[in-house]
């Protein structure tokens, strides 16, 4: 039974608050709120007992946490190897038979590529020889490009065991994209394949990787073949997966790393032009990968975890790999389309494979709304008992529709909030403690703590209109430790905006009650379109490219299902605008960045509203767009700019 209270909170006339079923405190791992505060004594034991009791070492630290502002350590002069967590230890119990990775398949019908955490290990240690005999050793860089199929797992788990950091680049990036993340890392080699299938289709890769490679410091790609498609060759330099998996020897000797070595480093979207290559090292990022999956999703041995995310993506990296298989769970891996062969298509996969725990984006919860009840009908979703999203803020009613409908008002919704930053999550609620409130992910994770801020640094509180979020310190072991070799950006994007005590997130927030957080949206020029993390800065260059392009400014307009989509505003050089032009320049980003960077709309204009310093005033253009009060414009240098615009946008008064 659930147990529901009714709140009314007068300015949001919010009015649902659920709490766990006495079934639910029953089974979860944790149930008992007075975790938080006992954490909270002394965060840094709390993490040490987490790191003691998660993971096995292979030699405990010196010191479990150590500050040198603007960086910090954790579980100094511990020895482990992330891919070991994830696999030996169990490979080497009795979760040897059990299921590791559904990969479930498109084309429909093809069989689920079923591994157990045996052939998981039997696969990984092969995978990882491969990359040694091609010369890859510790500390090289490898960047992989590969669609959601179980390779990417194995692929990943191989260079965690010989301890060279990967970088996954998602699938649907362009070429160019792919090449400034090589470039940027220096990889030595790039693990790709020949194409994948999407919506029944095949799709070429390959093609994409061999432009990305060409003079860049990769010396081989590994092609898995999935397809069968002709593809590009390169002697010498191109290999196929199964060709070196035949010859490898069945046992590679896992790396003894440092906690502080580098596990993985993850390009995301910051406010530059530049995507930033996030560093995350090892014990911490597991220790906090494996208690925020175990805790978060309340995983058990006969849970069934599906998160939908795509591996280029951190939540990809933390819980389809990382986190999942460090708990010794068994996940779904799903290389389609959630309309393909038809809408129904995720609730027959939850059906078919009992998936208990779904974990997934508010943009696709949108869009199943949008689809209608019709298609989860004849389903049998009663296997789930958890439900859960991350990415974007999720709004009152995809929350109840999501709990209603898909949950059967049985499942509790647990509303991550986190960033590719922060490794894992760090605001929601536990399943066994709630509460669960729509369009309020919850508490701090226990052992880290989170405030908001005013303008000049004041903590903000209940009551109080919306701030900035950071975290305090000690801060979480799961935290970046740097920009890939740019130490300067790190201390300017995190540490500079309130100093060293506290990491800046760039989004906003609000209490909705004592500790629980209502999250606002990014403060940045930074936009979640379908979830999916983009710059303003990087589709602007990519337009600006354009010979006929003489300025161009790019801000997130609100989009019913993707939550956010680009829209950029261009100003012409001596070109007539035309519907062909705007299509150039869609066209354009699509080849520069990748698909997921569309702009929504082209808005042709004669001049963009500026400061009298030529900044472009970005905030005018996203009232426009968003349809609110433009505010105070005292400052714009040519006012007459946003009357055209308000005009050009459909701005209603
Ligand atoms: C946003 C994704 C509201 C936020 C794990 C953050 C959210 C950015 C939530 C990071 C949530 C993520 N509620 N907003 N539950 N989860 N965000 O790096 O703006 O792709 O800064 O990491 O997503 O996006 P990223």
């Amino acid at each position: 039974m659930r147990e529901i209270t009714k709140w009314v909170v007068e300015d949001t006339g919010q009015k649902e608050v659920f709490w766990p079923s006495e079934e639910m405190k029953r089974l979860a791992w944790v149930n008992d709120a007075s975790l938080y505060r006992q954490a909270d004594e002394d965060p840094v034991a709390f993490w040490a007992e987490r790191a003691r009791e998660g993971l096995d070492w292979f030699r405990t630290w010196d010191e479990t946490y150590r500050r040198d502002p603007p960086y910090f350590k954790w579980f100094v002069g511990g020895k482990l190897n992330a891919c070991y967590n994830c696999v030996d230890r169990h490979a080497k119990s009795w979760r040897r038979n059990k299921a590791a990775i559904i990969g479930v398949r498109e084309p429909t019908g093809e069989p689920a590529k079923t591994l157990t955490y045996h052939d998981l290990y039997r696969e990984v240690n092969r995978f990882a020889n491969v990359l040694k005999d091609l010369g890859v050793g510790r500390g090289d860089r490898v960047s992989i490009y590969l669609p959601m199929i179980p390779e990417a797992q194995i692929a990943m788990l191989a260079c965690a065991r010989i301890g060279a950091p990967h970088s996954v680049v998602f699938s649907a990036f362009s070429a160019d994209s792919l090449k400034d993340r090589i470039e940027d890392a220096g990889s030595k080699a790039l693990v790709t394949c020949d194409g994948y299938y999407r919506r029944g289709r095949a799709v070429n890769l390959k093609d994409n990787a061999d432009r990305a490679v060409e003079g860049t410091t990769v010396a081989h790609v590994v092609v898995f073949r999935r397809t069968g498609q002709e593809v590009d060759w390169v002697e010498g330099r191109d290999h196929w997966w199964h060709e070196l998996m035949e010859g490898a020897e069945p046992y590679c000797e896992p790396e003894v790393m440092d906690s502080e070595d580098t596990l993985y480093i993850l390009y995301t979207s910051g406010t530059t032009g530049r995507p930033k290559g996030v560093i995350h090292t090892t014990g911490g990022y597991l220790t906090q990968a494996y208690w925020t999956t175990k805790w978060d999703f309340d995983l058990h041995d006969e849970d069934v975890f599906w998160c939908t995310s795509d591996i280029g993506w951190v939540t990809g990296h933390t819980y389809n790999v990382y986190g999942p298989l460090s708990v010794g769970a068994t996940q779904i891996f799903y290389e389609g389309a959630p309309d393909f062969p038809d809408r129904g298509r995720v609730w027959e996969i939850i059906e078919r494979h009992g998936v208990t725990v779904f974990y997934t984006a508010p943009t696709l919860i949108r869009m199943f709304m949008g689809w209608g009840d019709e298609w989860l009908e004849g389903h049998d979703l009663t296997g789930l008992r958890l439900l859960a999203t991350v990415g974007e803020p999720i709004s009152r009613d995809a929350w109840m529709w999501y709990f209603e409908q898909v949950g059967g008002c049985r499942c509790p919704v647990i509303d991550t909030w986190w960033q590719t930053e922060t490794g894992s999550t760090l605001i929601n609620a536990l399943p066994g403690i709630g509460p669960f409130i729509p369009t309020v992910a919850g508490r701090s994770f226990p052992g880290t703590r989170h405030e908001i801020l005013d303008d000049r640094g004041e903590a903000l509180g209940l009551g109080d209109d919306p701030g900035y979020l950071v975290q305090r310190g000690p801060f979480g072991p799961g935290m970046l430790r740097g920009i890939f070799g740019n130490p300067a950006m790190y201390e300017e994007n995190y540490w500079t905006r309130f100093g060293h005590d506290a990491y800046f997130s760039s989004d906003g927030a609000r209490y909705f009650s004592e500790g629980n957080f209502r999250l606002t949206g990014r403060l940045d020029d930074v936009m979640k379109v379908a979830g999916h993390r983009l710059s303003a800065a990087e589709v602007e260059n990519a337009i600006a490219t354009h010979p006929d392009v003489a300025e161009c400014a790019v801000v997130p307009a609100p989009h019913e299902i993707k939550g956010e989509t680009p829209w950029a505003f261009v100003r012409l050089k001596d070109r007539e605008p035309s519907d062909e032009l705007a299509k150039e320049l869609t066209d354009q980003v699509v080849k520069v960045l990748g698909p997921t960077c569309r702009p929504e709309r082209i808005v042709f204009t004669a001049a963009v509203p500026r400061t009298r310093s030529g900044k472009i005033m970005r905030r005018i253009l996203k009232s426009l767009v968003r349809n609110e009060p433009v505010g105070d414009t005292t400052t714009i240098e040519n006012p007459e700019s946003v009357e055209d615009l308000k005009t050009l946008v459909g701005y209603k008064e």
